[in-house]
């Protein structure tokens, strides 16, 4: 249910909530990010997209456009080193399909992107961010935000830096992953910065990195004071972290509701072949921890079809409701499995 209040603005956009899906290459889809909005998660990103394979008019680029009106606010992500590029393309896809924000990833990491100078590269010329985003927040008539990483490398953290020509260049918020480009996703996420980002200018901050579970969106949110907690890879096989539930809190019932409605709502959107095989890295995550999984994962990972799927998944609740030792459901989970533990990156 929607709060009255909003919780905070992105210029005149209001946001009810202080959860938000991170975007994520792969997962972040409009099925994932839809179960997620319903969960709690108060707005949508898409995944990065490059403005490159738009300018190139890339059939397969326009689908990470597709969005359900029930995800607005709806923020689309692009990325690109070439900022007429960058704007025009922005410009066209807010007349092509509406989103309420657009937003520029300042922090990918892949070496492909960031050494040409586009994602976490961008973060190594700070006047190119300054034009852009002048140039974004004039001529787009939706507001534009950054989400940024905390540098280059540990010599150069000139998050501050960055965040102050953001906000001084017409950026209505920024997100920030508390890591350098250099590490990637090694290390631990460093929440102090985004304390001192939110502290040093006046646009929402919404604060990222290594929030693995409740009590740590509590933590980052005490320590920074920032406006929203970005969830991403915690968020994965667990979408109930938006409801502020743990993993272990999600009962196998729940679980076998999501999993069969997640799979369905893959098949519908990517159709049979396509729609299986990608709801595979999300059926890991879910049963991750279930007693009696390893009988049944590498099954429901390798089957061909969406029934043999069902049918497989059907036998282990069979089984589990019969009280089968082996594969009941309703035991602790397995005790290598820390609701707190991140999935592996890519
Ligand atoms: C598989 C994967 C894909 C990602 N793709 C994107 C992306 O498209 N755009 C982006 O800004 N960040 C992307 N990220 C970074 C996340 O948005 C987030 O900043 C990072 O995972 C840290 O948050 P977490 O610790 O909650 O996962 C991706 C991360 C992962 C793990």
């Amino acid at each position: 249910m929607m709060n009255a209040m909003p919780t905070f603005h992105i210029r005149e956009i209001p946001v009810h909530g202080d959860l938000i899906l991170s975007p994520m290459a792969g997962f972040s889809d409009q099925p994932f990010r839809s179960i997620c909005r319903e969960l709690g998660s108060a707005m949508s990103y898409t995944e990065f997209v490059s403005a490159a394979a738009m300018a190139h008019d890339n059939d397969r680029t326009w689908h990470y456009f597709d969005f359900l009106p029930v995800e607005r606010p709806m923020v689309f992500q692009l990325f690109d080193q070439d900022v007429d590029r960058l704007v025009a393309q922005s410009k066209r896809a807010v007349e092509m399909f509406g989103p309420d924000i657009i937003d520029i990833n300042m922090g990918c990491s892949v070496s492909s992107i960031s050494q040409r100078g586009a994602g976490a590269g961008l973060l190594r010329t700070p006047a190119k961010i300054a034009q852009l985003f002048d140039r974004l927040s004039k001529e787009l008539s939706v507001p534009v935000t950054g989400k940024i990483r905390l540098g280059w490398d540990d010599q150069s953290r000139n998050y501050l830096e960055v965040a102050h020509i953001l906000e001084d260049n017409g950026a209505s918020a920024i997100a920030i992953h508390g890591r350098t480009k250099q590490q990637a996703y090694h290390g631990t996420a460093d929440w102090i910065p985004i304390g001192e980002v939110k502290a040093a200018v006046k646009i929402p901050v919404i604060g990222n990195g290594d929030v693995q579970c409740v009590a740590d969106i509590a933590r980052l949110k005490a320590q920074t004071n920032c406006d929203a907690v970005m969830i991403g890879r915690a968020a994965i096989g667990n979408p109930w972290i938006f409801q502020r539930k743990d993993r272990a809190q999600v009962t196998f019932a729940e679980k076998a509701v999501m999993i069969r409605r997640h799979l369905a709502a893959m098949l519908d959107y990517y159709g049979p072949t396509r729609g299986l095989i990608l709801f595979r890295k999300h059926v890991v995550k879910y049963i991750k921890g279930v007693p009696g999984q390893s009988a049944y994962h590498l099954a429901l990972v390798t089957c061909h079809t969406a029934d043999e799927f069902i049918g497989l998944f059907s036998r282990w609740e069979e089984q589990s409701l019969a009280g089968d030792s082996e594969s009941s459901l309703d035991q602790e989970p397995e005790p290598s499995q820390d609701s707190c533990e991140l999935a592996p990156v890519r």
